[in-house]
């Protein structure tokens, strides 16, 4: 997948500027993922993984398989940065999951944790609901905001400020197929 003319049959001809993240390097990752998370909850307690839609889709199917753990999953949908490469500030929540929250294991997964703006609306509203426990768990964090009301519990890296695309990731809804991560060259 690193021949560029693959790569570019994917992309539909859009150059990266590199990558920063191999598929190789990411499923390594995962499943270190997986093992922390396990080893962070009593044995016969369910957890409950919340996967926020787009984005996170890849990494959350990929992550569930490395929880050696009964786990129940369920998605919501908040949508920020429509077709733009810049944060709106406004958060939409445009799916609500069905599962309760109340009384349960909650681990909220991302693709990217970028100014924060996402997480700071929806840990509130998650709380709200009473969860044992509310964890995040973020591939990738870039580590720009100041003001999370929570650092997530589980990083998969430290993120480069560029932007990425790619494994779930996209700009403009393009690139989320992309087996690894890359970063997006800036227009000229
Ligand atoms: C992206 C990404 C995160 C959020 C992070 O979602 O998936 O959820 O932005 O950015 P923030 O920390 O600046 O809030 P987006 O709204 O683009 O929707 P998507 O998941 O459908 O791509």
């Amino acid at each position: 997948m690193r021949d560029s003319v693959e790569v570019k049959a994917r992309t539909g001809g859009a150059e990266l500027e590199r990558v920063v993240y191999t598929a190789e390097r990411i499923a390594e990752r995962v499943a270190e993922m997986g093992r922390e998370i396990v080893d962070a909850y009593p044995e016969d307690e369910e957890i409950l993984v919340l996967g926020l839609l787009k984005g996170s889709f890849i990494f959350l199917a990929d992550l569930v398989r490395e929880i050696a753990r009964p786990v129940t999953i369920d998605f919501l949908v908040a949508s920020s940065y429509g077709a733009g490469t810049v944060t709106s500030g406004e958060v939409h929540l445009l799916y609500d999951p069905d599962a309760v929250l109340e009384g349960r294991h909650v681990i909220l997964v991302e693709d990217i944790v970028d100014s924060g703006t996402t997480m700071n609306r929806l840990i509130p509203m998650m709380e709200d609901r009473n969860p044992r426990s509310l964890e995040v768990c973020t591939l990738l964090h870039k580590h720009i905001a100041t003001d999370l009301v929570r650092e997530p519990r589980w990083v998969g890296f430290d993120a480069p400020r560029e932007f990425l695309i790619g494994y779930g990731l996209d700009h403009s809804e393009n690139f989320r197929n992309l087996p690894f991560i890359g970063s997006l060259k800036a227009p000229e």
